[in-house]
């Protein structure tokens, strides 16, 4: 959807269709408030109600809405818009405070994964127009809108760049393809970009991922992508977890389980979305993203419960299921990280547990770590942007049950309750003492893909993660 900004009355500006978002109290003095009234429209929370022949496309919205609101009303209105045949579709201002929300309403809300479909439908809506005065005819600053429109468009085309490779299938994207997706993303932005094979993961002693992905004709790549701008203000490593497939590995998946496991490369994604924004923003932060992309199958070489995996920081871990791989992954990909960039902070970001979604639903990313402060600051950084987080609080006696009589740490806990704290626990084993406090791990199993539409989603990849952590990172530029 090309979205752009005019510097004109809305009257003055050519388009097919009008949207006004209108609340209960507007109704009355509404020029068509009878046909409104005829066709039952109250005015309601994204009730929608189409005048063909006055070219208005009409939406409820309450009076004092939050961008909350605004942002998954403009999407909803959006979704309907692009059912009709008109091209182009225009609409004033709700003050500057709002417009963030309904350009991410518009650019997530109409987007659309048609790549494996023989007969791709395109709407023939192509174009929405905001005009830069007021619903209430008062006018904005046009340049503050501009620059709004301009950074908003840019996270906003990042969280689509990451739904549209999450939705590809695991035959299309395998590690080797996400290896040259961060290569051809690099080439455009201007990042280094480092690839390391198999022998390459060998050389760095990376054999907890190695042996997750060994039984995979597809093998194994560690990506690192780094943004470095002269007059870097922080560094910032962002570890995700890239699983182009998750079968289970041996301790195999049950039938429907395995299905979407295609998304469990989200958190790479999310990270490859991230520095690719952050590229086109031009922060003044130096950006890491490091990706362990792997596919976890079965075979005659498949990693085997009762293994023992030394990883790369040397501490040995006892594999009871090889379904829990991603956190093998992410402790190879973490120490790799710490060894090669001394960061201020370090993220990861991983559809690490059913157990998350269990613990929180299936639209909030789970925010863990030891830093009490900086949990809270993502807790507001996601409300902020419109993603949903929660805290999921460490204590003593969880960390006992990932102990292992065999080996320094067992992959999975000895009971099945709270099994996203634990699981983050263990990634906790791989974060060097100095950067404990600096470390929070995003659970983005739930938040990550879906299979009905809700809020500005529709089916498949959310691009979970993007929004919240630029609006972080642009928080640190302040
Ligand atoms: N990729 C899954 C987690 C997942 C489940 C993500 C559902 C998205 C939707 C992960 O690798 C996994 O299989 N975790 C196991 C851990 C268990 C074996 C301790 C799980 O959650 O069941
Ligand atoms: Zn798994
Ligand atoms: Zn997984």
């Amino acid at each position: 959807m090309n979205v752009k900004l005019i510097n004109q009355p809305l009257e003055t500006i050519a388009a097919d269709l009008t949207l006004e978002f209108i609340n209960a109290n507007e109704l009355e003095s509404h020029p068509h408030s009878a046909l409104l009234a005829q066709a039952g429209f109250k005015a309601e929370n994204e009730q929608l109600c189409a005048l063909h022949e006055h070219r208005i496309l009409v939406c409820g919205i309450d009076k004092e809405a939050s961008n909350e609101l605004y942002r998954s009303a403009m999407a909803s209105a959006l979704k309907a818009a692009m059912n009709y045949s008109y091209a182009s579709l225009k609409l004033s201002q709700y003050s500057a405070e709002h417009f963030a929300a309904l350009i991410e309403g518009a650019v997530l809300g109409s987007y659309k994964f048609d790549a494996y479909k023989s007969e791709p439908k395109p709407s023939s809506l192509t174009e929405v127009i905001f005009s830069t005065e007021n619903h209430d005819k008062t006018v904005n600053d046009a340049d503050v809108l501009e620059s709004i429109l301009t950074q908003t468009l840019i996270i906003a085309k990042a969280t689509n760049f990451v739904r549209d490779i999450v939705n590809q299938t695991p035959y299309d994207m395998t590690p080797q393809g996400m290896a040259v997706t961060a290569e051809t993303l690099a080439d455009k932005n201007g990042l280094e970009c480092t690839i390391l094979d198999v022998n390459g993961l060998e050389d760095e002693k990376m054999f907890a991922m190695l042996s997750v992905g060994r039984a995979s004709v597809n093998p194994p790549r560690l990506i690192h992508l780094a943004y470095k701008p002269a007059k870097a203000k922080k560094v910032i490593t962002l570890v995700g977890k890239g699983l182009t497939y998750d079968s289970g590995g041996l301790s195999l998946k049950a039938a429907a389980s395995m299905v979407t496991m295609k998304m469990d490369k989200a958190g790479a994604c999310a990270v490859m979305g991230i520095i690719k924004a952050v590229s086109e923003l031009k922060l003044d932060i130096e950006v890491h993203a490091f990706i362990g992309a792997v596919e976890n199958m079965i075979g005659g070489n498949a990693y085997k419960p009762d293994d023992v995996l030394r990883a790369k920081n040397g501490k040995t871990i006892e594999v009871r299921n090889t379904d829990a791989e991603g956190r093998l992954v992410l402790a190879d990909v973490l120490g790799y990280a710490q060894a090669n960039v001394n960061a201020d902070y370090i993220f990861d970001y991983a559809t690490l547990t059913g157990a998350c979604m269990v613990a929180l639903g299936p639209y909030t990313t789970g925010v863990m770590g030891h830093n009490e402060t900086l949990k809270q600051e993502w807790v507001d950084a996601a409300k902020q942007s419109g993603e949903y987080c929660g805290i999921l609080p460490f204590n003593r006696h969880l960390k006992k049950l990932i102990k292992s009589d065999l080996a320094d740490v067992c992959n999975v806990s000895s009971k099945p309750y709270g099994g996203a704290i634990t699981a983050a626990l263990f990634l906790d084993n791989f974060i060097d003492e100095n950067m404990k406090e600096k470390w929070v791990h995003f659970d983005i199993a739930g938040s990550a893909y879906t299979e009905s539409a809700w809020d500005v989603h529709t089916y498949g990849g959310t691009g979970a993660g993007v929004r919240m952590t630029l609006n972080w990172l642009m928080e640190q530029c302040k």
